[in-house]
């Protein structure tokens, strides 16, 4: 379903990826892991063809992902193809959540019943709102209903528990746990990157892949968690004594 060729992709002169390959079979549940700055946005950008790489080539379902692809395409691509963005601001634009939800279904004239949505995604009570006035975590539920509403292929989400509570991120994990859907889902949080997926890809501060695989096996790969910053050493406090030993990062 994708197939990156040894992609790199550079802001004016800085790279943010750096020869990055791999492949994704359908149904694939796969969690991208990697510290702040690392390129995880930037990869979500371009497999939703959004942004184009610099060199290297992505093919998804067998066709070259570029500009006139994309053009040529744009209504089947982007109904195929969903993205969550970091902040889901960016998404949010219409008046009421009900027209938030309704948006892309109308643009693609699909025959799916807004409430309907609204309720599987408990954001019944939300709709008469204006989208920009909700809560981060509410919005965030919002934004994620109304991608998810065109019954996307691919769904490319970008730390979507970033603003939920512990119940609704239970909820969430639920949610994609119960759905056949080919995702890619990017976060700092590794004690939940165990239950969003089952094979994980790490980039790491050079802006490369170091690892893809098992995401079980990554736990117990102390050299790539701390080459990628998802552990690290610090100092802090047990009962009055300061002391220090490798931390897993999971509390953001
Ligand atoms: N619009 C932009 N213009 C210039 N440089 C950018 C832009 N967006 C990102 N970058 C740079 O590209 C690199 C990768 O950024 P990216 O947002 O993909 O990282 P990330 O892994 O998603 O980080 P985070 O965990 O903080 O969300 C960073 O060095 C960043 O400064
Ligand atoms: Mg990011």
């Amino acid at each position: 379903m994708i197939n990156l060729e040894n992609i790199s992709y550079k802001y004016e002169s800085e790279y943010a990826l750096e020869n990055l390959e791999f492949k994704a079979k359908e149904g694939e549940k796969i969690v991208l892991l990697g510290n702040n700055g690392s390129g995880k946005s930037t990869l979500l950008k371009i497999l939703a063809g959004l942004i184009f790489p610099s060199s290297g080539k992505y093919f998804y379902k067998e066709n070259l992902v570029d500009k006139s692809f994309v053009k040529k395409r744009v209504k089947e691509f982007r109904k195929d193809v969903a993205i969550l963005f970091q902040d889901p601001d960016t998404l949010l634009f219409n008046a009421t959540v009900y027209e938030e939800v309704a948006f892309g279904i109308k643009q693609l004239g699909l025959d799916v019943d807004v409430k309907e949505i609204a309720k599987r995604f408990e954001i019944e009570h939300l709709l008469d709102k204006n989208p920009l006035k909700l809560s981060g975590g509410e919005k965030q539920k919002v934004a994620f209903c109304a991608i998810f509403a065109t019954n996307p292929t691919l769904l490319l989400l970008d730390e979507p528990t970033a603003n939920l509570d512990p119940k609704t991120t239970g909820w969430f994990i639920d949610f994609l746990y119960n759905l056949d859907v080919t995702t890619i889902i990017s976060t700092h949080n590794l004690s939940l990157a165990y239950e969003l997926g089952n094979r994980a890809i790490v980039i790491d501060e050079s802006h490369s892949i170091i690892y893809d695989g098992d995401i079980k096996a990554l736990f117990q790969n102390e050299q790539i968690l701390l080459k990628a910053n998802l552990m690290h050493k610090h100092k802090h406090k047990h009962s009055d004594v300061f002391h220090s030993h490798f931390h897993i990062h999971d509390w953001s």
